[in-house]
């Protein structure tokens, strides 16, 4: 076989040095249709970095289900002893494709089974909670992350309107504030799917689920003088970690845990168990183990299978499905939406994204379509001529009491919501003294960013809600911060 450059074509061309041209020193010719190719599709070569999660990195892997947890889901996934090849993404969330692996921020952990039964996609972060319980802010909050449209900077203004403004992020921000804003690793971390999803058994029960990954690396974090540092040295940090422990053989593995919730409790539990920003403690419903995931295979091509893997809470299959959480149902119109956007309609098809179940539908064409029916399959539902029909088994599937009246209002409150409650149990109760020393240090930090001073005094009495003691010292912090920034003005002369 020769191993000549060829065009798209497979023509072999004739220099991958020197364009046809009028002469040594003339102008270039258009028909040099090799060059023309090469520099058309060299400006195709990016499409739109994800919304949000831009930054990230992958591999594949398989599960292993370990333990029995068929009285809970008949999905094929989790039954005894199923082996199922899987590929995860891990990201950061606001930063864009070149940031710092290691800027503090919420990391993505998103995984897909290639179930027997199509792709099931667990697309979790490396905390239990979210921001936000409802869809619908979800662009305000991100473009309060993001940049200023002005400048192009980013801004605590704007971070902390949003947040104290937003009560419900106290417990979200907590974590992030906290040690685990800055992992060690991808490996070295928890994954939560965050929210609750519904589980069917054999016979028909339903359940309610949260996923807890266990890194079997343990947790580990780096501080935020560290982070900063490795952020200037290796913005791939990360990255890098996971492909090289891949490549010498050192197989990150997490234990899949499930709280089950049985389907009645949801109604009178404590907390309202569909808001995401609150987790079940461990006490109420202890923690299942299911199996084992591992990662063991580098990706061959990032883009082709990172860039381009489409992961999205949509991806459900028989045995587990949605819950009232307003942000999943949000989410499971939100992913296919930005994918058809961002890879093109037939995204699916692409191998990384193609399950390894069969596909039997009535879609058909659309740009860059090369999977299609016989021509023997009908183009229509119903029809008398043999084509695939629905599983009328399937219809009622993941199904919930609903009280039927369209209103826009916030979720109802079971007995012991708060927006700030569970944000002080983890601040008094899980971080330990020195985490606390870090934490305060950390908001410290972040709030003496914020320049107008109704922002900061809300961010003082975001953080007093929190816990009393703790806004008491972040004032005291602030106003000593303030006096050292002064002195410091009038010492170089610049005071006023
Ligand atoms: C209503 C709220 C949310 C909306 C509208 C939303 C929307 C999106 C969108 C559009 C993407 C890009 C998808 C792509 O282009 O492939 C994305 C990525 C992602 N989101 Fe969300 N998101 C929401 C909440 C959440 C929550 C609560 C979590 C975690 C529990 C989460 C975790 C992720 C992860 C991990 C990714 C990256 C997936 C990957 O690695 O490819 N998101 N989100």
């Amino acid at each position: 076989m020769s191993n000549f450059t060829t065009t798209q074509t497979g023509t072999p061309v004739g220099s991958d040095a020197n364009s046809l041209s009028a002469g040594p020193n003339g102008a270039i010719a258009l028909h040099d249709r090799y060059l023309v190719e090469k520099l058309a599709q060299f400006n195709r070569e990016r499409i739109p970095e994800r919304i949000v999660h831009a930054k990230g990195g992958g591999a594949f892997g398989e599960f292993v289900v370990t333990e029995d947890v068929s009285k809970y889901t008949r999905a094929a996934v989790f039954q005894p002893g199923t082996v199922t090849e899987t590929v995860q993404r891990f990201s950061s969330v606001a930063g864009e494709q070149g940031s710092p692996d290691t800027w503090r921020d919420v990391r993505g952990f998103a995984l897909r089974f290639y179930t027997t039964e199509g792709n099931y996609d667990i697309v979790g972060n490396n905390t239990p909670v979210f921001f936000i319980r409802d869809g619908i802010k979800f662009p305000d909050f991100i473009h309060s992350q993001k940049r200023l449209p002005g400048s192009g900077l980013r801004d605590a203004d704007m971070q902390w309107d949003f947040w104290t403004n937003s009560p419900e992020s106290a417990h979200q921000v907590t974590y992030l504030m906290g040690d685990r804003g800055i992992p060690t690793s991808w490996r070295e971390m928890p994954g939560f799917g965050s929210h609750t999803y519904q589980w069917i058994n054999a016979a028909g029960e339903r359940f309610w689920v949260k996923y807890h990954f266990t890194s079997n690396q343990g947790n580990h974090e780096i501080t935020g003088a560290e982070a900063e540092k490795i952020a200037g040295a290796d913005a791939d940090y990360y990255r890098r970690d996971l492909y090289e422990a891949i490549a010498e053989g050192n197989f990150p593995s997490w234990d899949l845990h499930v709280q089950v919730m049985p389907y009645e409790d949801a109604k009178t539990y404590r907390f309202n168990p569909f808001d995401l920003t609150k987790v079940w403690p461990h006490a109420d419903y202890p923690l299942i183990k299911v199996g084992t995931h591992t990662l063991n295979r580098n990706p061959e091509n990032f883009f082709a299978q990172i860039e381009q893997v489409a992961l999205s809470p949509a991806n459900l299959v028989p045995g587990i499905d949605a819950s009232p959480d307003k942000m999943l149902m949000a989410r499971i119109f939100s992913y296919p939406d930005a994918q058809r956007y961002r890879i093109g309609a037939n995204y699916n098809q692409i191998p990384v994204n193609a399950p390894k179940a069969p596909v039997n539908n009535y879609s058909q064409d659309g740009a860059q379509r090369h999977f299609f029916n016989s021509p023997e399959t009908p183009v229509y539902a119903p029809n008398t001529l043999g084509g695939p029909a629905a599983d009328a088994a399937l219809a009622g599937e993941g199904s919930w009491e609903s009280d039927g009246s369209l209103v826009r209002a916030a979720a109802t409150l079971h007995s012991e919501d708060s927006d700030f409650g569970q944000a002080g149990t983890l601040y008094r109760e899980v971080f330990d003294d020195a985490a606390k020393e870090r934490f305060l240090e950390t908001i410290t930090g972040a709030v003496s960013g914020v320049q107008r001073p109704h922002i900061r005094e809300a961010a003082i009495q975001y953080w007093t809600n929190v816990d009393a003691t703790l806004g008491e010292k972040l004032r005291l912090n602030l106003a000593a911060g303030e006096t050292t920034a002064n002195e410091k003005a009038e010492f170089v002369g610049v005071a006023d």
